[in-house]
């Protein structure tokens, strides 16, 4: 395996579990073993805030500090890159609800910033109802997958909400046509951008899938629900913008009593169908789910090393534990061939023999670290 792109160093304090914790390593994969509740998940945790966002749990920040110390949380890394290394740092900020983002020393300007660097992918247990629970979890996976390719979404899809709920309050309250006008306004800017984002990722990630090196996983056919009716098709992020206005003008009595805005992408679902057998994803058995959404993040994975050339790092929690042996071993050869670092936990150390010499492993035991040989 030759990960040009790896975590070299990790420093936690007062994360979680972890007092202090110190790994260095190498450009393999890192599997972490160890009992329940011993700090694996939150290990892999505070490598997922070395991306925009909440991290893999979406844990409000002022949370992850160790409990009973009355220190700050702090998450720092040397990433190896082609360009050399480069370190960056997050942990909590001094008014607790946000964090602060340092790389390479330096206060970053923006969370995005960390998406220069670094691209993170995970898949974790609590994903497991994601066909089978709501549309918004689904879309925030989608979300999430587009960020990795497009940094900036997260500000289109935070910028329409902040808009969306401005325009229900000034429904509520009776306001002003021309104030609606111009908060209506905002909210179609945001609305296309992000269809638009949204749209040509999946699409990407669809003609990728279709060419997959994921065998051993089902492919998908990946949709997005549309925003106004079957076969709408847009031909300009500006016409978008304009149907939607007119939309939202005409709908406003309608939105004022349901108290809410009733069309636009904050409705969306991602739609995915197992290909081979033309069945919708939430009909599908455990198991065809769980491989369907492994295949869906390693093709993702290849999407965003091909458009943006990060490869991104994985995260894969409890993973290993649900395949069957030759699935494992094609899920560890798809790692490999990929060529990231995936960081990998289990509470069996024996469902990551098949990795060979491609990885290093890692005891975890009531939040300590130890490199096993
Ligand atoms: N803020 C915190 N301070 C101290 N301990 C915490 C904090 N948040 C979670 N924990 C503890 O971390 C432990 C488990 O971590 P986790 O990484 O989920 O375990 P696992 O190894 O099973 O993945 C739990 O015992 C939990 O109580
Ligand atoms: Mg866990």
């Amino acid at each position: 395996m030759t990960a040009s792109r790896y975590i070299s160093r990790l420093r936690l304090s007062s994360f979680r579990n972890y007092g202090t914790a110190a790994l260095d390593l190498d450009q393999r994969h890192v599997v972490l073993t160890g009992a329940n509740g011993s700090g694996k998940t939150n290990l892999i945790e505070a490598v997922s805030l070395l991306s925009p966002g909440r991290g893999l749990r979406r844990a409000p920040f002022d949370t992850l500090a160790q409990q009973g110390s009355e220190g700050r949380w702090a998450v720092a890394a040397t990433v190896e890159t082609p360009d050399g290394p480069v370190d960056l740092g997050t942990g909590s900020a001094p008014d607790e609800t946000g964090r602060k983002v340092r790389i390479n020393g330096a206060n970053a300007r923006a969370v995005e910033d960390l998406s220069a660097w670094l691209r993170i992918l995970w898949l974790t247990p609590a994903m497991d109802g994601l066909f089978t629970g709501g549309a918004s979890d689904r879309r925030r996976f989608l979300d999430r997958l587009v960020m990795t390719l497009i940094p900036d979404h997260g500000t289109a899809v935070s910028g329409f909400d902040n808009a969306m709920r401005q325009r229900n309050r000034l429904l509520e309250e009776n306001a002003d046509p021309d104030w609606l006008n111009a908060i209506e306004a905002q909210m179609a800017t945001h609305a296309a951008a992000l269809y638009f984002a949204r749209l040509d990722s999946l699409q990407h990630l669809q003609k990728l899938a279709n060419t997959g090196l994921e065998t051993a996983f089902p492919a998908a056919d990946l949709a997005l629900d549309p925003l106004f009716g079957p076969d709408e098709n847009f031909a300009s992020s500006t016409a978008l913008e304009q149907e939607l206005r007119r939309h939202w003008q005409g709908s406003r009595r309608e939105d004022t009593a349901a108290r809410r805005t009733l069309t636009g992408p904050h409705r969306t679902d991602l739609i995915v169908v197992h290909a081979q057998k033309s069945m919708p994803a939430a009909l599908c058995s455990t198991g065809e789910q769980k491989a369907l959404l492994i295949g869906l993040i390693l093709a993702h994975a290849r999407l965003v090393a091909e458009m943006t050339g990060i490869t991104p790092i994985l995260l894969l929690d409890e993973i290993a534990a649900h395949l069957d042996p030759d699935r494992r071993m094609a899920l560890f050869s798809a790692l490999d061939a990929l060529g990231t670092q995936c960081w990998m936990t289990g509470t069996d150390t024996m469902l990551f023999d098949g990795l060979g010499g491609n990885a290093q492993r890692i005891t975890v035991s009531a939040g300590r670290l130890t490199i096993r040989a």
